[in-house]
């Protein structure tokens, strides 16, 4: 039991949030150097879309393909157990990278100095926010040209809507970058613009007065620096734990992913400051990590990686107790029990099977089709983890089978691609044809694309005018006015695949009439309410 709980204290599960090209990879790159999971630069693959190469969707396959070594990154820092989970920057992403979110015990978001607060990054933290989950910002690239800090905590503050307080403060940037002043550990660390090194030299300053700041950085920097920090102290509040870990307040550092600067900082705080596994609600409790009896759900599922098998690798985050090969779990939708011989435990970019992972940890099971994104795994106990909604998506497509002996394989594809969360399906009420939804419109040709490598079933869309597609929840069934709108709206009605009501809106103006003509029912613009 021992074991147990220090197993529990030393983990840290967490996402790097940001914008296309902000540092993400370089970023996760340093730190894996830093627990020696890897040996050098350019061990890590971007899992960015590039653009112009091939064509889009092939990339997306290309990409798929390096998604499955980078969808978790596990490293040993300092008797400390990490593991990032990737979190796919691309908008047409986007969807995986929330529900990836739903695994994380905190994230980093990277912010790029000279670009500021992105598109991404604003989706991104939005939800973050919403969850109460801890976040640390780093603010990379002081090697180039920006914006000044203030300016920068301020964009932040007003943008993303957090409040925050820097734990390292800039000397300088671009040309004139100097070094930063680690606030939390109160020294100085210079800049050599050399990335070669792996760890760079401190030098204590304990008292931003005295004459040796003046000595290592000029007196004209010197002054300026404690000016500065001066006023951050003035404007900005101090670190406070518990705030952080409640979502009240984001430390900020700064650095230069790429040279390795100011990166040892922001891990070393890490690990002192960010949680080990959170309690997480379930349909019927909290459940903590610590509790005894294993639970888990699926946040990801990657799908026939090998087109000579059917082989799916079900990504599962360990809520509570530990996960033992061999044991049999019970798969609550299916009511069903399941044993897995060999379960996955990731370390940097390898996948091996283990024997035991406890809480805090992910582990990736072989499927045959069983699982699908939101499936909760326990010791017996009927409960059901909550928390992995699916947004309105942005495209709509109706999808017709091009090849009528090759119905079944069509059905079995469109059924497995939206367990693994591709895309989402509605069946309209009123006349059976099925829609396809996807949050970007790149989706829909990589959907034909593995329909056809994959299952060998070819199909065709159909425009179809929708805006949006909102979940209905009645206040009652049975009266007048639901029955009106269900008889006024037969034809802009579907059944999503877990059999909730939606409503396909063709424009906002339609679905602001619907809303004020029908107050009594409510519709939300994701699948959990
Ligand atoms: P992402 O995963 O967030 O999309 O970003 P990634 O790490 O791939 O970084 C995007 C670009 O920014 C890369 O350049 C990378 O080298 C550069 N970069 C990252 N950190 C720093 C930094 O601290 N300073 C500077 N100056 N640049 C940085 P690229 O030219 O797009 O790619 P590459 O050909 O260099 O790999």
């Amino acid at each position: 039991m021992k074991t147990f709980q220090k197993e529990l204290r030393r983990r840290r599960t967490f996402g790097i949030i940001s914008h296309p090209d902000a540092g993400k990879t370089t970023l996760t790159e340093k730190l894996l150097l830093f627990g020696g999971a890897i040996q050098e630069a350019g061990a890590v693959k971007s899992n960015k879309i590039k653009k112009g190469a091939t064509s889009d969707f092939m990339e997306i396959e290309r990409q798929r393909g390096i998604s499955v070594a980078t969808s978790v990154l596990a490293f040993e820092y300092k008797d400390i157990k990490i593991n990032i989970l990737d979190t796919p920057g691309h908008k047409d992403f986007a969807e995986d990278t929330f529900r990836t979110l739903t695994a994380v015990d905190s994230v980093i978001v990277v912010i790029d100095v000279a670009k500021g607060v992105e598109e991404q990054t604003e989706k991104l933290v939005e939800v973050c926010r919403m969850r109460n989950i801890p976040m640390i910002v780093f603010i990379n690239k002081m090697d180039r040209e920006g914006k000044d800090a203030f300016e920068l905590l301020d964009e932040i503050e007003q943008k993303l809507n957090l409040t925050v307080t820097p734990l390292s403060y800039p000397i300088g940037m671009g040309y004139d970058f100097k070094g930063i002043y680690n606030i939390w550990e109160k020294n100085v660390n210079l800049f050599t613009g050399d990335p070669r090194k792996d760890i760079e030299d401190t030098i204590e300053i304990s008292d931003l007065s005295s004459s040796e700041l003046d000595d290592l950085i000029g007196t004209d920097s010197a002054d300026e620096l404690r000016e500065e920090l001066e006023l951050a102290q003035g404007v900005y509040p101090k670190f406070d734990n518990k705030a952080y870990l409640e979502g009240r307040l984001q430390p900020v550092f700064f650095g230069s992913a790429l040279n390795n600067f100011g990166v040892r900082e922001l891990l070393d705080c890490f690990i002192d400051i960010a949680p080990p596994p959170r309690p997480k609600e379930s349909d019927t409790r909290i459940v903590e990590p610590a509790e005894d009896k294993f639970t888990g759900f699926v946040f990801k599922i990657h799908a026939n990686m090998d087109p000579k098998h059917r082989d799916r690798l079900a990504f599962i985050k360990i809520v509570s107790g530990k996960f033992e090969r061999n044991k049999n779990y019970l798969h609550v939708r299916h009511n069903k029990n399941l044993k897995f011989s060999s379960p996955n435990a990731f370390f940097a970019e390898k996948k091996e099977i283990v024997d035991t992972s406890y809480a805090g940890d992910i582990v990736g099971l072989h499927d045959t089709g069983n699982f699908k994104i939101g499936d909760t795994l326990t010791e017996g106990e009927n409960l059901n983890y909550r928390g992995i909604p699916s947004f309105s998506p942005e495209h709509f497509r109706y999808i017709n089978n091009a090849d009528p002996m090759k119905s079944k394989q069509l059905e079995k594809g469109v059924d497995q691609l939206m367990d693994e969360g591709v895309a989402q399906l509605f069946t309209l009420e009123f006349n059976g044809r099925k829609v396809i939804g996807t949050v970007g419109a790149l989706q829909f040709e990589v959907i034909q694309y593995r329909l056809e490598h994959e299952y060998g079933a070819k199909c065709t869309y159909e425009n179809l005018n929708v805006f949006k597609a909102t979940w209905v929840e009645a206040e009652d069934e049975k009266s007048e006015e639901f029955k009106d709108f269900k008889r006024v709206k037969s034809k802009f009605l579907a059944k999503d695949k877990q059999g909730q009501l939606v409503f396909l809106a063709d424009s906002q103006f339609s679905l602001q009439m619907t809303q004020q003509k029908y107050p009594s029912i409510k519709f939300h613009f994701t699948s959990e309410f």
